[in-house]
C-alpha cells in the first residue's frame, strides 16, 4: 500500500504533460503477469482516456486494448499509449470484440451516457470488472440493469463519482457525520457553468471520415449528423445525456446523499426549471433549475445555472452543509467552516476549520478500483451509490420534461406515483438492432 501511495504521488505529478514516469515502466516490468490487472478502454476521447492514464500510472495495470467508433480518436490514442509505454494495445471499433478477449480483466467505459448500460451489462456478462463513468446510465431503468448485472455476475463495479475519493470531501463528510456542525438542517448545492448553455447552432454536415456514426448513435434515435450532437457536446441532448443536471448534479448531489444516515432514493422532488437562454444555442436540456429533495435527515436544495460562472462563496460550484452550529462549504479545491456565533457565550458555536489546495481525485478513485479488483471488496462508489445519485439527477430532468413541479417516486416499485408521462421516461426506446439487455 505504501508503494502504491508513492507511485500515486509521483505519477500524479506527471499526468497532464509527460504523463508516464519511466519508474512506472520499470516497476511494471518487475511485476509478475499473474499479479497484473489487464484493462481495456471503451470510448477513448476525453474522460475515458484520462481515467486510463490513471490506471497506467499504477505499476500493476496493463492496457490490452482500446476501442472507439471514431477511427481518428482510436489511432491518436493508440499512438499516445505506444509512445508512453512502448507497447501498442490492440485497437477495436466494436466493443463486443473486446469483451470476447479472455486476457482482459476489466473495462473502462468512457462513452457518452446512452451507451453505458449496454456496454456495462455485456461486460459483466463476459466476466469483466467495470469502471463506468458517471452518470451510471442515461435513464433510471438502465441504472437498475447495471446494478442487477453486477450482482448477478459478481462483478466489481466502480462508478466514476470520484469525489468520493477526494480528501476535501472525505474530511467534510467525516466532520458532518461527527456532529461538528450540529444537526444538519439543509444541504445547499449549486453548479454554475458557462458550458451549460450548449454550443451555438450549426447546420447538419457530412459525417467526419473515419467515424462510424451509426455505431456512435447505437440505441439512440437515427438522425442526420450535426457536430453539436457529437463529441463532447452530446451531453446537452436527451438522447445521449442529461445536461448540466446529470453532468455536475450527479457528482454534487452524491456528496449530500453520502452524509445521510441511510443513503436513499428521493421520494418527493420539487423541480422548477426554465430555459432562459435559447439565443442561437443548440440544446434540449435546461439551463436553469432549482430542485428541492425532501430527505429524511435534511432538505437538499440544488441550484443550477448554465451560462453563469460565479456563485455563492465566490465559487462556481460547491456544497454547503448547513448545520445548527456552522456551515461547511466544500468543493474540489478544499473546504471552510463558517461557525455560527453564540451571543450568550460570546464564542463561535463550533471550531472554524479550513483545508485548501486539494486536487482532483481520479487517481485515488482508480487505485480503489484496482485494489477492489484484486481483493473482490466493494468499491467506494458501488452500483447502488451510482444508481441513487443518478436518480437525483434523472428525476428532476424528467419532472422538467413533463412539466411536473412535484414528482413522487416509489423506489420499491421503481415507478412514479400517479404520473403516466413521467413513467414513460423511466426506460429509453432502443433503436433496432439494439435491445435492452435481458437478465
Ligand atoms: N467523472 C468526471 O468528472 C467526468 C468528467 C467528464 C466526463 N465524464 C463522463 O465520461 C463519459 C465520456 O464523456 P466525454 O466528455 O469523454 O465524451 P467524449 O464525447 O469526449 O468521448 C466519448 C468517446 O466515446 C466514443 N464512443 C461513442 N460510442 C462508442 C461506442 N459504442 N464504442 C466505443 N466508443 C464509443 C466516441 O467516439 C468518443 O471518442 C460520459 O459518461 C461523461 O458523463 C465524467
Amino acid at each position: 500500500m505504501t508503494d502504491r501511495r508513492n507511485f500515486l504521488k509521483s505519477s500524479s505529478l506527471l499526468i497532464g504533460g509527460l504523463w508516464l514516469s519511466p519508474n512506472i515502466a520499470a516497476a511494471r516490468a518487475r511485476i509478475a503477469p499473474s499479479d497484473q490487472v489487464r484493462v481495456a478502454l471503451i470510448g477513448c476521447r476525453n474522460m475515458g482516456f484520462g481515467i486510463l492514464k490513471h490506471h497506467l500510472a499504477l505499476p500493476d495495470v496493463r492496457c490490452i486494448a482500446l476501442c472507439d467508433v471514431d477511427q481518428n480518436v482510436l489511432e491518436e490514442k493508440l499512438g499516445e499509449i505506444e509512445a508512453a509505454t512502448g507497447t501498442r494495445p490492440e485497437g477495436f471499433q466494436d466493443f463486443r470484440k473486446v469483451l470476447e478477449r479472455q486476457d482482459i480483466d476489466a473495462v473502462i467505459i468512457g462513452t457518452p451516457d446512452h451507451w453505458h448500460c449496454l456496454i456495462a451489462v455485456a461486460a459483466c456478462q463476459a466476466g469483466k470488472d467495470v469502471y463506468v463513468e458517471k452518470p451510471m446510465a442515461n435513464s433510471i431503468g438502465e441504472c437498475d440493469l447495471i446494478q442487477q448485472a453486477g450482482k448477478r455476475f459478481d462483478r466489481v463495479i466502480q462508478v466514476g463519482q470520484q469525489q468520493r475519493s477526494g480528501q476535501a470531501f472525505i474530511e467534510s463528510r467525516d466532520l458532518v457525520k461527527s456532529g461538528h456542525l450540529g444537526k444538519i438542517r439543509k444541504v445547499n448545492i449549486w453548479s454554475n457553468f458557462n458550458y451549460g448553455l450548449g454550443n451555438e447552432k450549426v447546420p447538419n454536415s457530412a459525417v467526419p471520415k473515419g467515424v462510424d456514426y451509426g455505431f456512435w448513435l447505437g440505441p439512440a434515435p437515427q438522425r442526420d449528423f450535426n457536430s453539436n450532437r457529437f463529441h463532447g457536446s452530446w451531453r446537452h441532448f436527451w438522447d445521449y445525456g442529461g445536461g448540466l443536471m446529470s453532468d455536475w448534479g450527479v457528482h454534487l448531489l452524491d456528496m449530500a446523499i453520502w452524509v445521510e444516515e441511510n443513503p436513499s432514493a428521493p421520494s418527493r422532488v420539487l423541480t422548477y426549471a426554465r430555459n432562459v437562454n435559447t439565443e442561437n444555442r443548440d440544446r434540449d436540456t435546461f439551463d436553469t433549475m432549482n430542485v428541492l429533495f425532501s430527505k429524511k435527515d435534511f432538505l437538499i436544495n440544488y441550484d443550477m445555472n448554465g451560462g453563469l460562472q460565479t456563485g455563492p462563496y465566490e465559487k462556481p460550484y460547491g456544497i454547503a452543509y448547513v448545520g445548527e452550529k456552522g456551515t461547511l462549504v466544500v468543493n474540489r479545491g478544499g473546504y471552510e467552516i463558517y461557525p455560527e456565533w453564540d451571543g450568550t457565550a460570546n464564542a463561535p458555536k463550533c471550531e472554524a476549520k479550513k483545508l485548501e489546495g486539494t486536487k482532483e481525485s481520479h487517481n485515488l478513485h482508480v487505485a480503489n478500483f484496482v485494489d477492489c479488483i484484486k481483493t473482490r471488496k466493494q468499491t467506494v462508489c458501488p452500483p447502488e451509490a451510482g444508481r441513487i445519485a443518478a436518480l437525483h439527477a434523472h428525476i428532476p430532468n424528467i419532472a422538467a420534461r413533463v412539466g411536473a413541479e412535484e414528482l413522487l417516486w416509489d423506489d420499491a416499485k421503481r415507478e412514479f406515483v400517479g404520473n403516466k408521462a413521467a413513467n414513460a421516461l423511466i426506460w429509453p426506446d432502443y433503436r433496432e438492432p439494439w435491445v435492452l439487455p435481458k437478465l
